[in-house]
């Protein structure tokens, strides 16, 4: 089976390659010939996972899932959220977003928060939804360096490292996208009909 993940984060590439193991061909982006931004104008995370699976899907005719993830603050209402790329200003800067979010949280005890992903898959006939949530409490300061974003920051609960300090064989056992990609993986076995190529 041949699948498209529509993202041109090359961390995530990784993270689901190794979660499907090679029951699947994952293609990326580039595989099938799109070497642009994907469309991400919408203001939820369900809503940007859609957008960028059909805009792939419509222009490529490539069965594919996009996901959009997002870190959510318990003490901070869900923020950053479907912001969480761009928290600290435009430049994307994953150090400047854990300061920022470090400095947001100084005085506060509640460190509760949850990664949470919604992958989209789109096939020439169905549109599909999974959600993947990983609960854990944010740190006073950055530990470890493994992976991308708020890794540093960020320790699953029932753990004493954070994603940063976890091989990507550990974080794919807890992992926000690890849930979602698998509850995607069970769909795509479950089908009667074969859906892809
Ligand atoms: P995206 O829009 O799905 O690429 O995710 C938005 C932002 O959420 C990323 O730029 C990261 O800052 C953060 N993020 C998403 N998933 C993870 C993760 O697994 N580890 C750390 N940060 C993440």
């Amino acid at each position: 089976m041949r699948i498209c993940f529509a993202t041109n984060n090359l961390h995530k590439l990784d993270e689901i390659r190794s979660v499907a193991g090679d029951q699947f061909t994952i293609l990326s982006l580039a595989d099938i010939g799109c070497f642009e931004e994907l469309p991400e104008e919408q203001n939820t995370l369900l809503g940007n996972s859609l957008q960028k699976a059909k805009y792939v899907f419509k222009k490529f005719g490539v069965i594919c899932f996009a996901d959009d993830s997002g870190l959510e603050v318990d003490a901070l209402n869900g923020a950053p959220g479907v912001d969480s790329a761009h928290y600290a200003g435009p430049q994307r800067k994953a150090d400047d977003n854990m300061d920022l979010l470090l400095k947001n949280l100084i005085n506060i005890e509640n460190r509760g928060a949850q990664f949470r992903t919604i992958i989209t898959l789109v096939t020439p006939t169905m549109i599909k939804q999974f959600e993947g949530i990983v609960r854990g409490v944010i740190t006073r300061e950055k530990i470890g360096s493994a992976g991308f974003g708020y890794n540093p920051i960020f320790m699953p609960d029932g753990f004493s490292q954070t994603m940063a300090e976890m091989t990507m064989t550990e974080k794919n056992q807890i992992s926000h996208r690890a849930v979602a990609t698998h509850k995607l993986i069970s769909f795509l076995q479950k089908k009667d009909e074969p859906i892809l190529s």
